[in-house]
């Protein structure tokens, strides 16, 4: 049994009062939100108010991101044992816009997964087509190359790993792939893992993220692949976020 996972990436966006609107909310929701998890990653700057505010709830919180080096002189960066200090259990990594606005490489994402690890965060590897990848038919070729250097760690860093699956061109767009699109490529990673580490394939967790909201997020969890979501616009407002929180509770349950 997979426990769900609700994830919101708040990326650049959010303030102290989205925090304590959060901590809010929980205290009224939080008996009916059992056996799912839910993780909130703020911008790292809110970290500590966040660790103040929902350390008594339910919700846990990560770092978007982290640097692949020890702590040291890199300017604006942020090392994984920072992270885990300000009591983060999962961190983001590889995600899209990383990739493709910072140039992210494989290289590079594979060497914060090690960082990751060795600070005891959980990393949740986001991977995902473009649309014109997408038209090609690349998209298992693309997600295969983003994964297999992971994947080739070897499964003693694989434990803990989470994967979201998140199309480029429904992030952010208001088009989300459908349930149907969705599972297929949700089963074709689930294979992909096996065929590396066939051990952890069955238990990992594959969140689905791009343009889940309240109003789709309980068709794209009922399918048999899908564990949750990432989620970013709708995880911006309590109630938008509770109610997707709930869709994964009723579906899962
Ligand atoms: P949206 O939910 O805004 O499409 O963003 C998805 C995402 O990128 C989460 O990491």
């Amino acid at each position: 049994m997979r426990t769900p996972i609700v994830a919101g990436n708040w990326k650049m966006n959010g303030s102290l009062e989205l925090v304590a609107s959060i901590a809010e909310a929980w205290q009224t929701a939080a008996s009916e939100l059992t056996d799912i998890e839910v993780v909130i990653f703020p911008p790292a700057v809110y970290l500590s108010a966040a660790q103040q505010a929902w350390q008594a709830t339910q919700i846990k919180w990560g770092g978007q991101n982290l640097s692949e080096y020890a702590p040291g002189a890199y300017t604006g960066e942020i090392a994984a044992p920072m992270l885990q200090e300000m009591a983060c259990q999962y961190v983001l990594l590889g995600h899209s816009e990383r990739r493709s606005i910072y140039g992210e490489t494989v290289a590079q994402i594979t060497a914060k997964f090690m960082c990751a690890q060795a600070a005891g965060l959980r990393p949740i590897l986001c991977v995902g087509e473009t649309q014109e990848e997408r038209d090609k038919g690349q998209t298992m070729a693309v997600i295969s190359n983003q994964l297999i250097p992971i994947l080739a760690l070897g499964t003693d860093f694989l434990a803990d790993v989470v994967i979201a699956y998140e199309p480029v061109w429904a992030i952010g767009t208001g088009l989300t792939a459908t349930p149907e699109q969705a599972q297929a490529v949700h089963a074709d990673i689930r294979k992909l893992v096996a065929e590396h580490a066939p051990n952890i394939a069955p238990e990992l967790r594959i969140l689905y993220g791009g343009s889940v909201k309240p109003n789709n997020a309980k068709e794209l969890f009922a399918m048999a692949d899908i564990d949750g979501g990432l989620i970013g616009g709708a995880s911006l407002n309590a109630d938008s976020f509770l109610q997707i929180c709930r869709a994964a509770v009723e579906c899962k349950a």
